[in-house]
């Protein structure tokens, strides 16, 4: 008997020392959790297959969901680990954006690395990191150099998600599209289309979920899809790996798994060890407030690479656009209705100049748009203007006048044409003092074969950027694949499209965006980078179009507070502006930010939101709603309890209304301080905006 227990001690021993990482039964786990404890990932190897779990507070959010590869052809590199050991980390800083919602960001985790091995065949390795932040949870995949695995491909990613519960989610269907599309909410298991992320998940306590990647580099973008909704099923469903840890345990349909957007050949990766994947991350919020304030994305991208970063500057710009999306003007070639001349360019920069803004944009300056709109981007030429547009003419009146030329280099998708010329397009604006150059890639394909948001796309549009920085040129990439997060490391990657933007709202056939399309934005698009949605549009008259802006004027100006991004438009024709003191708020409206704070809202309902300018004390607010007209309530509250402010408000006029009167405009100021509570009536598809500049 003695004999015995010394022998169930020994074993005892055994396992703790031997296995602390092996448990008994067959079941190796982990567990990682938050600076503050509330979150907790496991991960655990169940029948060989590694898995991940998360929870907060205690309740499961994600229930035991798959981890691995697929690689070349039904080489599974998921289902015969053991875990040869482990590593922790922890990380607490304080970093400075260049430009952003906030200055400080701060960068909190604990960090647990997992290294497996394949138990038999070529005992390939693969590591696991994961890391967990109060807000949120991020892990990615390393492939460390090896001797079997060295060049491979990467058939499928079986990371999947496995929620807790079949919550409400907000997602867009868009691989193929550029993104332009519409958010639409319901219920996970609803999902039998393939959506791309940012996904905002609705949790049942009234908090929320977001998914999405980071760091995305040299590697196909994520998107999800649902293995156990009808009809869906791109790849195989890791199988259930029963007994208490089942994948399919949660109510069905509730899983959502990786999809990478493919190459051409179907493959979705081509790698090379050592190799690692994009962050794939989960942020847990409270409230609205919390979702839009995380900084997980941020924090889960390499710090800045840019030494000096002076010349990176949030800029206000109008351009020669809107007209032509308006049909008033043309791209080109040279006709009457040429849009960028240099008359134009001159008469955009004088009211660039008397109105403070920092740029103008022109569009369809230089040679290859003869055949009109975007058909063979392969002729274009990024350094050769049409003959009515004298560069150096425009620049130098621009310099006088402190204003700058935004550059446009629309390729058509012709990524090989233009990475030919990027140095030349580069130095022809350094040349001529172009700050910045929005890109545009409106083909569906790049270079007639390849998805945006595949690898291909994702290598092209990173070699812009650095190519870019190493020039000190600002970025706004149109067309991109989703943003990730890479303005950390590349702060000159300002803005990007990857949205159904205002433009919409000139040509589109089913008439332009829903009034509630801008509450949907900041809790999801937003949420992934700052958009070039191009706001400020004033005159609803479109003579070619059957498609309109559907909200009122002063939701128009919310808008800018709203959406953020640090390269914003005011997107209507100049004479459009003229005799409207309504624009005085585009005028004041600062374009970085010291702090933010999302004071009320409901995704898809109303947004109302506070940001405090980076330059000074003062603070503004936007505030918007859907078709339904509503009566909102502004608690100042967060406001400094020793500072009075005087609010400059902008707000719906009597009987405005999106449809039927758009325009009525009210403007007054009253003193507010922390103790005032505003009423504010916001019209259908209306909108309230407000300065709040210290009271001398
Ligand atoms: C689509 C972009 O979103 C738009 O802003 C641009 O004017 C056209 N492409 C042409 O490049």
């Amino acid at each position: 008997m003695k004999h015995k227990s010394k022998k169930l001690v020994s074993i005892f021993a055994l396992c703790s020392l031997l296995f602390a990482l092996y448990s008994c039964n067959g079941q190796q786990v982990q567990t990682l959790k938050s600076p503050d404890g509330n979150i907790e990932v496991t991960f655990g190897i169940k029948d060989s297959k590694p898995y991940y779990s998360v929870l907060k507070n205690g309740a499961e959010i994600i229930k035991p969901s798959a981890l691995g590869f697929l690689l070349n052809e039904n080489d599974n590199f998921c289902c015969d680990f053991i875990i040869l050991g482990t590593e922790n980390d922890s990380k607490d800083e304080t970093w400075q954006q260049v430009w952003g919602e906030e200055i400080d960001v701060r960068n909190h985790y604990n960090e647990l690395t997992i290294k497996l091995q394949e138990k038999g065949g070529k005992k390939r390795i693969l590591n696991i990191v994961f890391r967990a932040f109060d807000d949120g949870v991020g892990f990615r995949y390393v492939f460390p150099e090896q001797e079997n695995l060295k060049e491979f491909e990467i058939a499928d990613e079986l990371t999947e998600f496995n929620l807790a519960q079949d919550f409400d989610i907000w997602s867009q269907q868009s691989r193929d599209k550029d993104y332009e599309t519409l958010f639409h909410k319901r219920k996970i298991s609803e999902i039998s289309d393939t959506v791309n992320t940012p996904v905002t998940i609705e949790l049942a306590d009234g908090g929320y979920a977001l998914i999405h990647e980071a760091a995305l580099i040299d590697y196909a973008a994520m998107n999800l899809y649902n293995p156990n909704a009808a009809g869906a099923g791109l790849q195989p469903v890791p199988e259930s790996n029963g007994q208490g840890t089942d994948y399919k345990s949660a109510p069905a349909g509730a899983t959502l798994k990786a999809d990478l957007t493919p190459w051409s050949t179907g493959i979705k990766v081509y790698a090379k060890t050592p190799f690692s994947t994009p962050w794939r991350f989960v942020v847990l919020a409270d409230n609205l407030n919390a979702l839009a304030n995380s900084r997980v994305m941020l924090n889960l991208n390499e710090p800045c690479k840019i030494e000096d970063t002076s010349w990176i500057k949030p800029t206000k710009y109008v351009g020669i656009w809107w007209g032509i999306h308006l049909g008033y003007q043309t791209w080109g070639p040279p006709s009457a209705k040429h849009g960028a001349t240099t008359e134009n360019m001159k008469k955009y920069i004088d009211f660039a100049a008397e109105n403070g803004f920092d740029g103008v944009l022109a569009e369809g300056w230089n040679a290859g748009w003869d055949s009109g709109y975007v058909v063979h981007g392969e002729r274009y030429k990024f350094a050769e203007t049409y003959p009515d547009f004298e560069i150096e003419k425009i620049s130098k009146y621009g310099a006088a006048k402190g204003v700058k030329v935004i550059g446009h280099n629309e390729t058509g998708g012709a990524t090989i044409n233009y990475e030919n010329q990027l140095d030349s397009a580069f130095k022809f604006a350094n040349k001529y003092g172009i700050a910045s150059i929005k890109t545009g890639y409106v083909h569906p394909l790049l270079d007639y074969k390849e998805r945006h948001s595949s690898q291909y796309g994702i290598r092209h549009y990173r070699k812009v950027v650095e190519t870019a920085a190493k020039y000190r040129v600002m970025i706004d990439c149109h067309e991109p694949a989703m943003p990730t997060g890479w303005q950390r490391t590349y702060p000159n990657l300002m803005a990007q499209e990857g949205v159904r933007g205002q433009e919409y709202d000139a040509w589109s056939d089913d008439g332009g965006n829903p009034p509630e399309h801008t509450t949907i934005l900041p809790f999801t698009r937003n949420l992934a980078g700052p958009i070039d949605f191009t706001p400020g549009t004033f005159n609803f008259n479109n003579p070619a179009h059957n498609a309109r802006v559907h909200t009122t004027i002063a939701k128009q100006l919310a808008l800018y507070v709203v959406i953020y991004s640090p390269l914003v438009m005011a997107s209507d024709m100049i004479e459009n502006y003229k005799n409207r003191p309504e624009f005085e708020f585009i005028k004041i409206v600062p374009v970085d930010w010291q702090k933010t704070i999302i004071l009320d809202g409901k995704i898809g309902d109303f947004v109302i939101t506070a940001r405090k300018d980076k330059n000074s004390e003062n603070w503004y607010i936007g505030a918007i709603t859907d078709e339904n007209a509503r009566d909102i309530k502004i608690d100042f509250s967060f406001l400094d309890k020793d500072k009075k402010y005087v609010a400059k408000i902008f707000k719906d006029g009597a009987k405005a209304d999106y449809k039927t009167n758009p325009y009525p405009v009210e403007i007054s100021e009253q003193e507010v301080d922390y103790q005032t509570v505003l009423d504010l009536h916001l019209a259908t598809s209306g909108g309230a905006a407000i300065q709040l500049r210290i009271k001398n």
